[in-house]
């Protein structure tokens, strides 16, 4: 199985998860409650904070890792601010090394099953939001744990934007366009620009030879 390095995905799926419709149908039509976690309720004060402060529109980079994405998207969107989240403090923590000289930028250590919900309910509408590189999880027993699978999707949803994923597993984002259509939103494959990697496991999946997938939605608008 694949997690962090840059074997190719084994799975013992060969196409989209025979319980893929209803697992996304029944977390579209229940709300996740589980209750957030104290160091989440802070930061998510802090965070609101900096926008508020700011008022440029808002970028998000979730599952950033050591947060080159962040920098680089910095660089892409000059008139935003762009935050970059992921749960791994050892990832965060290197983020300095990867630091682009742009200041419109921040990469924090939080939990997106806490801070997606927060997002949402407080009405935040980020004008792009990147998930690049998502663990995969390709044993089909992990269905749940794929963030289309799991109960956090509607909270994605709602957060709205042009959303862009990218993985090594293409079913991976054939099942995540699925989920997207059950939703009501269309989506589409495109090739992955012809410029430097933006993350490192883009990188090393690339250095590695593996085909590299890109699927783009626009979430503002519906079927
Ligand atoms: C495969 S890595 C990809 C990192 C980066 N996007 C890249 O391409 O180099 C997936 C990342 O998702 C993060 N992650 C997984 N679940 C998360 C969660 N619930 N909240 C925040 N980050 C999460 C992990 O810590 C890990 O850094």
């Amino acid at each position: 199985m694949e997690q962090g390095n840059s074997r190719i995905i084994e799975s013992n799926q060969d196409g989209l998860h025979e319980s893929l419709d209803a697992t996304v149908q029944r977390h579209l039509q229940h709300q996740f409650r589980a209750p957030y976690a104290d160091h989440s309720l802070k930061l998510f004060e802090q965070l609101k904070a900096w926008k508020e402060q700011d008022g440029r529109p808002l970028v998000l980079d979730s599952c950033c890792g050591v947060g080159e994405s962040t920098a680089n998207l910095a660089k892409r969107h000059p008139d935003a601010i762009v935050l970059g989240m992921d749960k791994s403090a050892a990832r965060v923590e290197k983020h300095q090394h990867y630091h682009s000289g742009v200041d419109n930028y921040q990469v924090v250590r939080g939990n997106l099953n806490d801070l997606w919900r927060l997002m949402a309910a407080d009405g935040w509408q980020p004008s792009h939001h990147y998930l690049l590189y998502p663990n995969p999880w390709p044993k089909s027993s992990h269905l749940q744990r794929r963030w289309h699978g799991g109960p956090l999707f509607p909270s994605l949803l709602a957060l709205g934007g042009q959303l862009e994923l990218r993985s090594n597993w293409r079913i991976y984002l054939e099942e995540f366009q699925r989920a997207l259509a059950l939703a009501g939103h269309q989506s589409q494959f495109e090739p992955l620009p012809d410029e430097s990697p933006l993350t490192p496991f883009e990188r090393k999946y690339g250095q590695s030879g593996q085909s590299l997938h890109r699927l783009v939605a626009n979430l503002t608008t519906k079927l």
